[in-house]
């Protein structure tokens, strides 16, 4: 461990409050509640409806404040603000910078990156990184999608999976034997077809052609985005528990993206980590992108020790992945 690293100090998140049923997805495209159950776990999702809010940034704010409110901090002392989302509210300007206005965090550098649903594991590293320099000593992690504004709800090979929601972390500087320990991040981008979402960037930028094609939606070849999904998480777990000397005894918990329950069973059971000892929560948010391992830490923050041995996981778009080890500080 580093003699200066960083540590999460708190854990907020906001979902927003429709509930998107599968016998509601039933009635969009050919599919049953029995069929989205069984083959992907997921019996309800939340969507961010035009009445409630929109864009990223107001469920972020939202997440703000539910860390303000359970760990109090000075907005004003938070240096650097890094949002994760494939989602934002614009090109430009950030919802990170968005964020960061509406929520008090005025004397910070603000900048959203893109890694899918590795994002916020993406981002722990580069925040981590922060700290480590010694130069800054608070970021805010914010890690999440309102993916169900690239969804399309006419495809059922896409649609029951993909939802909303936002999780943000404070990280402060330590000395302290917990927080940051190490991480294996990976992307691969040679085969973009299997898993993209084409309109609206610089290479196809925003038509009437490119929205009759449907290009500003998600599209994936499930089969493929699965196997990857499976090997390239459980790989580097591998890799991350034994150059860490981790024995699966030591492992407290396990934070898989939550992409499909039975991606989630798959990771676990080649760890041979008892399933209680994984985050699981995949049938009531689906697969928020990165916001799915901030979203389970939020949820278990009660649960948690200090000193706790967690992996975290995630693959995505890109390909992205990678795995992290934390040790849990509160
Ligand atoms: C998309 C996914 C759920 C499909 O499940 P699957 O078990 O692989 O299903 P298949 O692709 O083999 O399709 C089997 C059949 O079910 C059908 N099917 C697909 N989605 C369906 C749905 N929502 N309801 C009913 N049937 C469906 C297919 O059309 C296919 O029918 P066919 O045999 O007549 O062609 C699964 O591949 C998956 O979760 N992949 C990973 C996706 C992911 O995690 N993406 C995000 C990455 S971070």
């Amino acid at each position: 461990m580093n003699q200066v690293h960083a540590v999460i100090t708190g854990v907020g998140a906001y979902v927003p409050q429709y509930r998107l049923s599968n016998d509601e997805l039933s009635n969009m495209v050919e599919t049953s509640d029995e069929w989205i159950v069984k083959r992907i776990g997921i019996k309800e999702r939340r969507v961010l409806k035009p009445e409630e809010g929109c864009g990223v940034s107001y469920l972020a704010v939202k997440a703000i404040e539910d860390l303000q409110q359970k760990h109090p901090f000075d907005p004003a002392e938070i240096e650097v603000v890094v949002f994760a989302t494939s989602t934002p509210d614009y090109s430009l300007p950030s919802s990170a910078a968005l964020t960061a206005a509406q929520t008090g965090m005025t004397n910070a550098f603000c900048f959203d990156m893109e890694a899918a649903c590795s994002g916020f594991i993406y981002a722990l590293d580069v925040a981590n990184g922060f700290i480590a320099s010694g130069k800054y000593k608070k970021v805010i992690v914010l890690a999440g999608d309102v993916l169900s504004t690239v969804t399309d709800y006419t495809d059922r090979n896409t649609c029951p999976i993909f939802a909303d929601g936002c999780g943000c972390v404070l990280l402060e500087v330590t000395e302290e034997e917990v927080g940051f320990v190490d991480s294996i991040l990976c992307s691969d981008g040679s085969s973009p077809e299997n898993l993209h979402l084409y309109g609206g960037g610089s290479a196809n930028p925003a038509t009437h052609e490119t929205v009759d094609q449907r290009l500003h939606y998600i599209w994936q070849d499930g089969k493929v985005v699965f196997k990857r999904a499976v090997s390239s998480m459980v790989d580097t777990c591998e890799q991350i528990v034994k150059r860490n000397n981790l024995t699966v005894e030591q492992i407290d918990w396990v934070v898989p993206h939550q992409a499909n329950m039975r991606i989630i069973d798959a990771v676990v059971n080649y760890l041979g980590v008892p399933p209680e000892k994984a985050m699981i929560n995949i049938e009531k948010y689906g697969n928020t992108s990165a916001g799915t391992i901030p979203i389970c830490l939020w949820e278990w923050e009660s649960k948690l020790k200090k000193g706790d041995n967690i992996l975290l996981t995630a693959f995505g778009a890109g390909f992205t992945w990678g795995a992290t080890y934390i040790k849990w500080g509160y």
